[in-house]
């Protein structure tokens, strides 16, 4: 096993990723999975080669063996509950790999006679630029140029905790010339990548862009997510940029979602199983530190704003808490922020090829798809990932009044 850290083109600033040769994630020693979990938590990213004949059960295994101690249940639970709370995430069908269920085929078209036992599908509504509120025209599109889908951890952000990896195997890639990612945000921004691929920025660099007062606030403060994130937000749209939603007072009304007991809410321990029906949560599992520590001895910003409800600022450790509900200004906190790493020179494009096992700590970076033209052809991603056995913990104390 050999791990070659990624250079990066000239101006760019991107710190992350690395390359990983020699290993046969079909039969990986328990000597090869510590080390391959190390190079995750130091590059953040890797892209591990030729993993061709990868068994879907070996590599949902490979997830398991990572976080051994948690549930052993996909990080969005199983298809069923998925479907049914899962929001604008399930608008699109999902579907697992017959015999290794937790594997997910996601991406775009027709995915064969027989996918891994999975036939004659097409896989659509997906990443797609659809969930804009201004995609680029049909014609701009059809011309190679297109937009950050939607920048996310890959997080359910509801009674289970973030995975701590995602494990995202390139079976089959989209082919032809490159794309322009545009910003269409009026800062002129663009950068080229190849169809097919996924976009990463660092959340411990990010953290690292606030200035001293800003990272005193991220380092006191928390946030509530909603309860069924993705549900509350369904109708909402994207901004162009990825990051984001366009704030349009299309989030559902609390009286809208699925029931759920505030007095339960509140004071009940969390329950693992089952997952959303009749699940009942502890508050303080609905509330996140904004700033999340690393095992590397980092933080990282890492806060999913679409699905923020309410934020809890603390300048410092002894100012008052201050209770923010209303999204127009939580999400232009958030975007004010984050928006200093979705900039070409911190965005990295995975360098994935179809037999690649792309691998990220899902708790410290983002990534987005990148939707392409349909005539590039399909593409078929498996995904795997695994709700975490522990939850984030920030660099200072939370409330939990
Ligand atoms: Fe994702």
């Amino acid at each position: 096993m050999e791990v070659t850290p990624l250079k990066h083109a000239a101006g760019k600033k991107c710190e992350m990723g690395a390359t990983i040769t020699g290993l046969d994630l079909n039969n990986i020693s328990d000597e090869d999975l510590a080390a391959l979990k190390d190079a995750i938590y130091r590059y953040q990213y890797v892209n591990i080669k030729n993993q061709h004949d990868l068994e879907p059960v070996k590599h949902w295994e490979l997830v398991t063996r990572l976080d051994p101690t948690a549930p052993p249940v996909h990080g969005h639970g199983t298809l069923k509950e998925f479907n049914k709370t899962g929001g604008f995430l399930s608008k699109r069908v999902v579907q697992g790999i017959p015999g290794a269920e937790n594997v997910r085929l996601i991406g775009k078209g027709y995915q064969g006679a027989d996918h891994f036992g999975i036939k004659d599908f097409t896989a659509a509504g997906g990443a797609s630029n659809d969930y804009h509120k201004y995609p680029p025209s049909a014609e701009s599109f059809a011309a190679g140029n297109t937009q950050f889908q939607r920048w996310h951890m890959d997080a359910p952000l509801y009674d289970r905790e973030p995975p701590h990896f995602t494990a995202l195997r390139a079976v089959k890639c989209p082919v032809g010339p490159d794309l322009q990612v545009n910003w269409d945000d009026g800062s002129n921004q663009s950068m080229k990548c190849k169809p097919g691929q996924t976009a990463f920025v660092s959340n411990t660099q990010l953290y690292e862009l606030l200035n001293d007062e800003e990272k005193m606030l991220a380092d006191n403060s928390w946030v509530e997510y909603a309860p069924f994130p993705y549900m509350w937000v369904e109708n909402c749209k994207g901004r162009t940029n990825g990051l984001g939603l366009e704030t349009e007072g299309k989030e559902h009304a609390m009286e809208e979602m699925p029931e759920w007991d505030q007095e339960k809410i509140k004071t009940v321990r969390p329950l693992y199983f089952p997952l959303y029906e009749n699940a009942s949560i502890d508050v303080r599992n609905l509330k996140y530190p904004m700033v999340w520590k690393t095992p590397t001895g980092k933080k990282a910003l890492q806060v999913h704003g679409l699905a923020v409800r309410k934020m809890f600022l603390k300048a410092t450790p002894t100012s008052e808490v201050q209770e923010v509900d209303d999204v127009v200004k939580i999400r232009k906190l958030l975007h004010d922020w984050q928006e200093r790493i979705i900039k070409p020179e911190y965005v990295f494009m995975g360098p994935v090829e179809e037999g690649d096992v792309q691998m990220w700590d899902n708790w410290s970076v983002f990534h987005t798809a990148v939707d392409y033209p349909d005539h590039y052809g399909p593409r078929s991603m498996h995904q795997v990932n695994l709700g975490a056995s522990d939850k984030p913990v920030g660099p200072m104390p939370i409330s939990v009044s």
